[in-house]
């Protein structure tokens, strides 16, 4: 017994750096600690974007018992937690369904996107997580059929995704009963998992993670949010019928910095983040040599970012001169976004979340 505690606590200590999606709450309301969800057989990452483990996890196509199936109604608001994450990167959330029975579905399939969150105000999903005790909330899309699903989190850590295959995504399946007003197949558009995702898509591969990339560009795999069809005669309560009044930015959105950084100098303000993000980095193992150069590119953001709430203001939804419309499923808004807050004709801006909204 004494070893097994020692062997137990040196594993803990190895693999304190990973993390599993461990809890969820409906509407506030959590059924308890790992409760709907199916918890993988260890906290390590899945790295082969081609195994069925990409799906749900280590496991593939085996489908675990005793996982109860949460009920949960369209429109509801889901709070996610994860263990702690020193991993730079996204999170997005999926949704697989409806299928009869969530519990013996694999989730080898098709899936859609309901949820992204990549890099805002300086931080990525993991680091804005780590500052509202690793959650993230979102919500089921209006327009779902009745049924049961599987929700899939996944957390992507970018750490070493300068070679093929360093990317590391940490995955978990959540079981739901969802009841909606939508008819099946009305979401899309869809993705297969494995298939939609390739080890060298510019979201996965990033050659210069460490030298150059910009991360405010950066948007996860799985391709847009999905839209549903049945969503409409306003029962969908993000659905931006006026694209300006969920899109604008605040006009003192210096609000919205992280208050590591918020309350020190202007002048001194670049040099922070960049210990935030990438000591994190570093940390993990990843390539000190070049990480050296990485605090320019990221002093630069964060300072842009920061220097951005005058122009935040600046796009009036009338003005139709270009960088002011942007096309459909690209962001049209959220904290710190400075870019075209109205849609091109056909596409209304839709929030996702406090720091996306994207023209559907
Ligand atoms: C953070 O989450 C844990 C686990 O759910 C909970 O026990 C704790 O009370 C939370 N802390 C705060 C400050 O909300
Ligand atoms: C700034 O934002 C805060 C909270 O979001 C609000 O209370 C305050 O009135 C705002 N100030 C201005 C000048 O808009
Ligand atoms: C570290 O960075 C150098 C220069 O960018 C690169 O040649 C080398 O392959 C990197 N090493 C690792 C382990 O990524
Ligand atoms: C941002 O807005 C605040 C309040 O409106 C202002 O005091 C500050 O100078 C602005 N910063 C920049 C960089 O424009
Ligand atoms: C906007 O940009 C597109 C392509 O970049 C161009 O074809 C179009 O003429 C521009 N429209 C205006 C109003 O400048």
């Amino acid at each position: 017994m004494f070893s097994k505690a020692v062997l137990a606590s040196t594993l803990i200590a190895a693999v304190s750096a990973h993390q599993n999606f461990h809890q969820l709450w409906i509407n506030d309301e959590t059924p308890g600690y790992q409760a709907g969800i199916r918890m993988p057989p260890s906290n390590s990452p899945v790295v082969d974007v081609t195994s069925e483990d990409i799906a749900c996890n280590v496991g593939g196509s085996k489908v675990p018992s005793g996982v109860d199936t949460i009920a949960a109604n369209e429109g509801d608001t889901v709070k996610v937690q994860w263990d702690q994450s020193g991993h730079p990167g996204p999170i997005t959330h999926m949704l697989f369904g409806p299928v009869d029975d969530a519990s013996a579905t694999t989730g080898v399939g098709s899936w859609f996107k309901i949820d992204e969150l990549n890099y805002a105000d300086g931080k990525w999903a993991n680091e804005i997580m780590g500052a509202d005790n690793m959650t993230h909330e979102f919500k089921l899309p209006a327009g779902l059929a009745s049924g049961e699903y599987l929700l899939r989190s996944e957390m992507l850590a970018l750490h070493s995704a300068q070679t093929v295959g360093g990317a590391q995504f940490y995955i978990g399946c959540a079981q739901l009963k969802i009841t909606g007003t939508g008819s099946a197949g009305s979401c899309g558009p869809s993705i297969e998992l494995p298939g939609a995702y390739k080890a060298e898509d510019e979201n996965i591969y990033i050659p210069d993670v460490y030298n150059g990339f910009d991360p405010t560009t950066y948007s996860a795999p799985g391709g847009p949010v999905a839209t549903c069809d049945g969503a409409g005669a306003g029962t969908a309560p993000v659905s931006g019928s006026s694209p300006a009044s969920s899109s604008v930015v605040p006009s003192n959105n210096t609000l919205a910095v992280p208050s590591t950084f918020a309350s020190v100098p202007a002048s001194t303000v670049p040099a922070i983040p960049v210990s935030s993000t990438l000591v994190a980095s570093i940390s993990q193992g990843a390539n000190a040599s070049s990480a050296v150069s990485a605090p320019t590119t990221l002093a630069t953001s964060i300072a842009s970012s920061i220097s951005s709430n005058s122009t935040a203001v600046a796009a009036p939804t009338g003005s139709a001169g270009n960088g002011s419309i942007a096309n459909k499923y690209h962001q049209c808004g959220g904290k710190s976004w400075t870019g075209a807050t109205s849609c091109e004709t056909g596409s209304t801006c839709k929030v996702q979340n406090d720091y996306y909204s994207q023209c559907v």
